[in-house]
């Protein structure tokens, strides 16, 4: 396993598994927000709880009310991680956490480009498929790790933007 250190045996690494997320996750709308939610993870928290968070006991979330598990991240986040979060970076990491233990694929949109052939991104569970879609015309985006985009063919409207996961 990449990237365990010793202080963190208290897992129980060897009786955790980690599942691919599944082709049957939800359709989301993501909020734009600039700022990158599954990079913070593997830059922050990755060390401790694997890459993905692969180390964590699967359904630790459900042992959580929201409330609680904010609380954890936020913790953890000015704590160990030394990588403070608020406001909407601190709910993305929340969601984050929360896909993980669902084993449901996770989306996030970072940006919507201007101009006549805009890019449209974000981050995403690796391995799993990602459909924009503004108004009437759908694309697939291009899937690189945990991070997606796609390029449009005409200027796009924020407001119609749709992504859907799976
Ligand atoms: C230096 C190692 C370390 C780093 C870095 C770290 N954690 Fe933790 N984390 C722990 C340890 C140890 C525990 C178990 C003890 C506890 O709950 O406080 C834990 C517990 C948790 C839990 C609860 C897990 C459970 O099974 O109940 C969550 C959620 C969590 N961390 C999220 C994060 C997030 C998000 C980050 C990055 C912002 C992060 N951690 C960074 C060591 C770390």
């Amino acid at each position: 396993m990449i990237g365990v250190g010793l202080g963190c045996v208290w897992f129980g690494w060897a009786s955790t598994t980690f599942s691919q997320p599944v082709a049957t996750g939800p359709t989301t709308t993501p909020t734009l927000l600039d700022f990158a939610p599954v990079s913070y993870f593997q830059d922050n928290c990755a060390r401790c709880h694997g890459s993905y968070g692969q180390a964590y006991e699967s359904g630790m979330a459900a042992r959580y009310t929201d409330q609680e598990l904010r609380e954890k991240v936020d913790t953890m986040a000015s704590g160990p991680a030394q990588a403070p979060l608020a406001g909407a970076a601190l709910d993305a990491v929340l969601e984050y956490q929360k896909s993980l233990n669902a084993s449901v694929p996770f989306v996030h949109l970072a940006s919507v480009g201007e101009g006549a052939t805009p890019t449209i991104s974000g981050e995403v569970t690796p391995g799993a498929k990602v459909v924009v879609t503004v108004g009437d015309t759908r694309a697939d985006a291009t899937v690189d790790g945990h991070t997606w985009k796609v390029v449009w063919k005409e200027s796009v409207d924020v407001k119609n933007v749709r992504v859907d996961v799976k």
